[in-house]
């Protein structure tokens, strides 16, 4: 079994960061390999558009993102996290959303295999929780039409760093309790 994890946070060990890692030893007790990536630490360009893709089933972009490609295709579930910026998810996070466009063919049919489990964390400064829950429902928007399974969301609101996260137990909770459900 295998859980990665894809954070859009450029804060190591930001809130995101922690949340994720919560809801990810829930599987990582039950023997799950888990594995974090920082969009911010790696080398991934903007989608071209070239639409290369449809024509040959992979990206023409030889950057970090063949890495993500390649373990997207080999989870069997997949955590995605961002904070809230300017009102959305987080820049890095929209390119690396963009870029499994290459995921794709013609027919848009996915070249994941069908039946990952997805769970999305947000953290937000801002107190009100539904405030920004298009965000969320965006990322399960879209990678269901991966064939992904989502089995929730956990959304820290008022957090500005990991000494307020650490106040909320409830939302600590929910990140486990939602990480039971990966796998
Ligand atoms: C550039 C920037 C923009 C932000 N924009 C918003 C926003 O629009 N709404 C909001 O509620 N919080 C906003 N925040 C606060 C973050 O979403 C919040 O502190 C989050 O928990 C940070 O997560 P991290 O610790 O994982 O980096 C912003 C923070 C930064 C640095």
């Amino acid at each position: 079994m295998k859980v990665i994890g894809i954070l859009g946070s450029a804060r190591e060990n930001g809130s995101t960061h922690y949340l994720m890692e919560e809801m990810m030893a829930e599987t990582k007790s039950k023997g799950a390999e888990t594995e974090i990536y920082n969009l911010a630490k790696m080398n991934i360009g903007c989608c071209l558009g070239c639409e290369s893709c449809k024509k040959t089933g992979s990206c023409v972009r030889n950057d970090d993102m063949q890495i993500l490609y390649g373990e997207l295709k080999a989870a069997d579930a997949i955590v995605i996290g961002t904070p809230i910026y300017m009102g959305e998810m987080t820049g890095q996070l929209k390119t690396f959303i963009d870029r499994c466009f290459a995921l794709k063919d013609a027919e848009h049919n996915s070249h994941l295999s069908a039946g990952k489990r997805l769970a999305v964390v947000i953290t937000q400064g801002a107190p009100m929780p539904d405030h920004y829950a298009k965000t969320p429902e965006r990322i399960e928007y879209i990678f269901k039409g991966h064939g992904c399974v989502p089995v929730g969301t956990v959304t820290a609101v008022g957090v500005h760093n990991t000494d307020e996260l650490l106040k909320d137990e409830n939302v600590l909770e929910k990140a486990k309790e939602i990480g039971k459900q990966l796998i």
